[in-house]
């Protein structure tokens, strides 16, 4: 229950006409206090345990009530913290993913058929030639076969196979008959995307998000971003970076940045991709495969044209961000971060050129020392996803060699001076932060709590981050890498009035409890978005 001045108090204040805005809106407030508040600044905010809430949806007053005063006695149970943050992932996927059958895990043809039976009871309609059943996450390894479409019912069931994956990024793998079957799958329309954005941004409230950057949204897809945002059902903050259906195109339909003015939805940037995913051999390397003599992996597109689309899009304005798995992927990506940069601020220094336009790596996976260097002296933005380290650990060494996993692979403390970017990528990995924060502590999986082939230790835990440094990688990581500092990430006056509220401060949470931990509330913009109760 939120304490609210009464209006008898403003009226008894006199003319409120007098005040300036900011006076207005302090005095309009709304009041909450817990039992803690970890505001993510400065260390002098330990004792805060109150803030106020603006009727436009901003912190005005961030402060400490006595525990004797009126105010400490009506504190709610639980302890706040700045809403989180998801760096990098799919959120239109993400609703998809929520709108079909999971079928992760399952083992067994019985087990299909029974989630599938399951769908089809609790969505009255599934299965008609409008409404497809589609299944997600089927295991040929551990089924022994590959799915294949039943067309009676119009059921097709896919793996999300992102080790076969021709990029890491969000794909299905369909086997046969997979042409006709694509082509015959009723594409969603408007109205059915904005119900699986809905779904999304329900379940990421749940898990303690506000907000989030959307890796890949097509031309097509930012408009109805646009219409959406702002509605009742729009309760995610969202960055969204700009793709193409060539996924590097330079002129297709125009996108013009733009960001409302409510802080709903931001576009200014450009997702572009160098190459594919490590565990297909798909990723481009400098040197072979440790497991593949002769391979190593392919770029998408050629150094020569990956900089000329960092330029173009730079030139336009854009803060450019290039998915690069593979230590050649990156170097070519630092090389391309690096053009535009050159050509952006001719007569000022790469790193303060940078500090304004923020480029960024998408997942900078494997990247060789030399361009580790480059990336720490100009401060180009690594964009990590901790699960993913945990998830390639079991191959990663295999795929590399031990040498260059050790100097080069998934690394995020020696990453710390240039502002990593924390996400999941979902829905290729769990949305819940708390796993990623999990993995990034820990290097171990979120999903079975142990290390590499089983182990009890973690994953080269020389680069784990500690349980502070993770924590600002979901807030303040990716308000710096989405120019949002200030107002996201953080409790403070004058930032979005987006917080969660928890059972226990986060630091005596005991780590493995990280695995499972569930938020009690979410607020955005000062209203409550989720209610555990
Ligand atoms: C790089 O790719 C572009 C576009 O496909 C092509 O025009 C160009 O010739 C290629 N450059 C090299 C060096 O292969
Ligand atoms: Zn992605």
């Amino acid at each position: 229950m939120a304490w609210l001045y009464s209006a008898a108090t403003i009226v008894g204040l006199g003319s409120i006409v007098k005040f300036g805005q900011n006076v207005a809106d302090t005095l309009l407030a709304e009041t909450h206090c817990y039992q803690g508040v970890r505001t993510n600044g400065a260390a002098a905010d330990a004792d805060v345990n109150c803030f106020s809430v603006s009727s436009t949806g901003r912190f005005t007053n961030v402060f400490s009530a006595g525990s004797d005063s009126e105010l400490a006695k009506t504190a709610h149970p639980g302890y706040a913290m700045p809403g989180l943050w998801d760096g990098h992932g799919h959120l239109l996927q993400y609703g998809e993913f929520l709108n079909s059958v999971d079928l992760f895990g399952s083992t067994t043809m019985d087990e299909i058929r029974g989630r599938v039976s399951k769908y089809v009871d609790e969505n009255p309609g599934a299965g008609s030639a409008q409404e497809w059943i589609r299944g997600v996450g089927w295991d040929q390894m551990a089924l022994g076969v590959m799915p294949t479409a039943i067309c009676y019912r119009r059921i097709f069931l896919m793996s999300l196979e992102e080790k076969s994956l021709e990029t890491r990024e969000w794909a299905f793998s369909v086997t046969t008959p997979s042409p006709p079957v694509m082509a015959l799958w009723p594409k969603p329309d408007d109205k059915k995307k904005a119900g699986f954005l809905k779904s999304a941004m329900r379940r990421l409230n749940q898990y303690g998000l506000v907000g989030m950057h959307d890796a890949g949204v097509s031309a097509a897809n930012l408009n109805l971003f646009k219409e959406l945002a702002g509605s009742e059902d729009w309760t995610i903050r969202v960055y969204a970076m700009a793709e193409y259906y060539d996924r590097n195109a330079i002129c297709p339909d125009p996108v013009e940045r733009y960001n409302d003015p409510n802080g709903f939805l931001s576009i200014q940037s450009v997702k572009l991709f160098a190459d594919g995913a490590l565990g297909s051999w798909g990723s481009a390397m400098i040197d072979d495969y440790a497991d593949r003599p002769g391979v190593s992996g392919s770029l998408l597109v050629n150094a020569s044209e990956l900089t000329y689309r960092a330029v173009s899009w730079a030139t336009k304005g854009f803060q450019v961000n290039i998915h690069a798995i593979g230590d050649l992927a990156n170097r070519y990506a630092v090389d391309a971060h690096t053009a535009a940069l050159r050509l952006l601020c001719p007569c000022e220094s790469l790193a303060d050129c940078q500090a304004r336009h923020r480029f960024r790596i998408e997942h900078s996976q494997i990247i060789h020392e030399d361009d580790q260097a480059r990336m720490h002296a100009i401060g180009i933005i690594p964009s990590i996803q901790p699960t993913h380290a945990t998830s390639d650990m079991a191959y990663a060494e295999q795929r590399l060699g031990k040498d260059r996993t050790e100097k080069e692979a998934y690394r995020m403390r020696s990453l710390l001076d240039i502002k990593p970017v924390l996400g999941s990528d979902f829905p290729v990995e769990p949305a819940d932060p708390f796993q990623g924060i999990y993995a990034a502590v820990t290097r171990k999986s979120p999903h079975t709590g142990r290390g590499a082939n089983g182990s009890p230790d973690g994953w080269h835990t020389e680069e784990a981050l500690t349980l502070d440094q993770a924590i600002r990688g979901f807030t303040e990581g990716p308000a710096y890498g989405g120019f949002t500092e200030g107002n996201t990430g953080v409790i403070r006056p004058g930032a979005y009035a987006d917080w969660i509220v928890l059972d226990k401060p986060l630091e005596d949470v005991d780590i493995e409890e990280l695995r499972s931990l569930k938020v009690r509330e979410t607020w955005v913009a000062g209203k409550r978005v989720y209610n555990r109760d």
